[in-house]
């Protein structure tokens, strides 16, 4: 079984979805070792706390970066995390931390990457007028929001979207792909090519003789 070690700052839809998929069986061979809010008052922390996982709380606010990160580190390690998703999780994490969970660390993003970065991004497609939006699951490295991709989903922008029709229709494909991208991530059947995440299945064989 893997321990999964969920970073979330609010809402917490995706953590939800995620223990619905564990729940119901779509994702298999996983569990939620512990649940870690950096906000006092994030409705996904209590949320966990009423299902009985176990929560922490280490507040973030106030704090150097990487003394925050180094107790949420020693956290994780307490309770034998294997895989980290951020879900929801509004806080840049330093070097040291990405160093400590190397290709461990999965987050959600609701746009289309590398298209809008950063918050909002809901927001930023709509405002800009793309036609196409959706979410993206990717492995976390130094930069914001840009790490090796496991799998985007895509809706179209509606004519009778607002920003937060689109941002609704959005979060529910979320909760679709990150149950689906922990899977398969977890099933370690995948190889990182440079920044490029390869499913084995589409590591075939070349079937053609290769022209010297
Ligand atoms: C989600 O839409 C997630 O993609 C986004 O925050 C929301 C959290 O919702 N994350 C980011 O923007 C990270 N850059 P939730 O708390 O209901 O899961």
């Amino acid at each position: 079984m893997k321990r999964l070690g969920i970073l979330l700052s609010g809402r917490g839809s995706n953590f939800l979805a995620i223990a619905d998929a564990i729940h119901a069986g779509r994702l298999t061979g996983a569990e939620i070792a512990i649940v870690i809010s950096n906000q006092a008052d994030s409705y996904g922390r209590k949320r966990a706390a009423a299902l009985e996982f176990p929560t922490a709380l280490i507040e973030s606010k106030g704090r150097k970066r990487v003394e925050h990160d180094a107790e949420i580190i020693a956290c994780l390690n307490e309770h034998e995390v294997d895989l980290v998703i951020l879900a929801g999780y509004m806080r840049l994490l330093s070097p040291e931390f990405i160093a400590a969970f190397p290709n461990c660390i999965l987050n959600i993003h609701p746009s289309l990457l590398p298209a809008f970065p950063g918050l909002d991004a809901q927001t930023q497609a709509f405002e800009y007028g793309a036609k196409v939006a959706g979410c993206t699951v990717h492995f976390v490295d130094e930069q914001l929001d840009h790490g090796a991709i496991v799998l985007q989903r895509a809706i179209p922008v509606l004519e009778s979207d607002d920003a937060h029709s689109l941002a609704d229709r959005i979060l529910a494909e979320e909760h679709i792909a990150y149950p689906e991208a922990i899977g398969r991530v977890l099933s370690g059947q995948y190889a990182l090519q440079g920044r490029r995440y390869v499913r084995k299945s589409d590591l075939a064989e070349p079937s053609h003789i290769p022209v010297k």
